[in-house]
């Protein structure tokens, strides 16, 4: 690492990152995230990164790579690396518009469907859960469209994040304003317990949700989750090239019950990468059924 002495002080310089290295480390991650990261990112992944390399005392990125490939705690390394390079951001009840759809339209519809059949079971997975605002905020919606018969289906809303970092935050399920910026007041109020250190997700809600660490570009992953009614995968897929997306649109296939729904953020649209999917257009957005 190079190093600048002013006086008796010693400065540790962040090294430079070359462009071959930039390429093999964002090879790497793409082989094993899925994340694309542009060239033009380079100096976002070098702010993330120079800090891990004063941490392990290393001295070039060249060597951070070797280390990430080859050293015994290569694991670990490559989880602490998801937490560095992954996008976390998120809130409850992001994209109100979207999730007024999921309230008002396509949870009764199954839900009606599910009681015909005497199957009162539902499983929900949120694919790249951050923090549990998403999964939990679908757990609020669960309480409040089956209010008190809540207590007659079997709920399992599947949580999963690359990240272990942010699967610790929300398993601890403890936010601070900025999360609830997009909450309904009464929402906060129903669901969450004022506390010293922020606002906790009732238990009730908690309990639905089960966080796991998981790649969903790894069909050896995916194929844990259970079978799903609904899958969320927003503002995720975002960040990966046609070919990954495309791979994860197959996952997701394979993981849906034959009449279930896939809910994409906002912008995330695969019209050109799958046909294994139809849209269906609702007044506030997209969803998609199997074809
Ligand atoms: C921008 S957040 C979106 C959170 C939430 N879905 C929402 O829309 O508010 C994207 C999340 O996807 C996760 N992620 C990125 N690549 C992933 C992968 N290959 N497998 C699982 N999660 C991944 C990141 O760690 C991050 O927490």
């Amino acid at each position: 690492m190079p190093e600048l002495s002013i006086g008796k002080l010693t400065l540790r310089k962040t090294p430079k990152m070359s462009i071959n290295e930039f390429k093999e480390l964002t090879a790497f991650i793409h082989d094993k995230t899925g994340i694309a990261i542009p060239v033009r990112r380079k100096y976002l992944i070098e702010n993330k990164l120079g800090n891990r390399l004063k941490e392990l005392h290393l001295s070039s990125y060249a060597d951070y790579i070797k280390y990430l490939k080859f050293s015994p705690k290569k694991e670990s390394e490559f989880k602490k690396l998801c937490e560095l390079i992954t996008v976390n951001e998120t809130s409850f009840f992001r994209d109100i518009k979207q999730l007024t759809v999921f309230k008002n339209i396509i949870l009764p519809e199954i839900i009606k469907k599910r009681e015909k059949q005497g199957n009162k079971e539902l499983k929900i997975w949120s694919a790249g859960c951050s923090t549990g605002e998403e999964p939990y905020t679908l757990g609020i919606i669960l309480h409040e469209v089956l209010k008190v018969s809540i207590i007659g289906w079997r709920i399992q809303i599947y949580a999963t994040d690359i990240s272990p970092a942010v699967l610790i935050r929300a398993r601890r399920g403890i936010y601070n304003q900025y999360s609830l910026r997009t909450t309904p007041d009464h929402i906060i109020e129903k669901y969450f317990i004022k506390q010293p250190d922020g606002y906790k997700i009732h238990p009730k809600v908690q309990k639905l949700v089960n966080f796991q660490l998981l790649n969903i570009t790894d069909p050896k992953h995916t194929k844990k989750v259970p079978n799903s009614d609904i899958i969320f995968c927003r503002n995720v897929i975002i960040y990966f090239d046609d070919e990954v997306k495309r791979r994860v649109i197959n996952n997701f296939y394979d993981k849906l019950k034959d009449d279930g729904y896939l809910f994409l953020g906002y912008s995330e649209s695969i019209h050109r990468i799958s046909k294994l999917f139809k849209s269906q257009i609702k007044p506030g957005g997209i969803v998609y059924i199997k074809n």
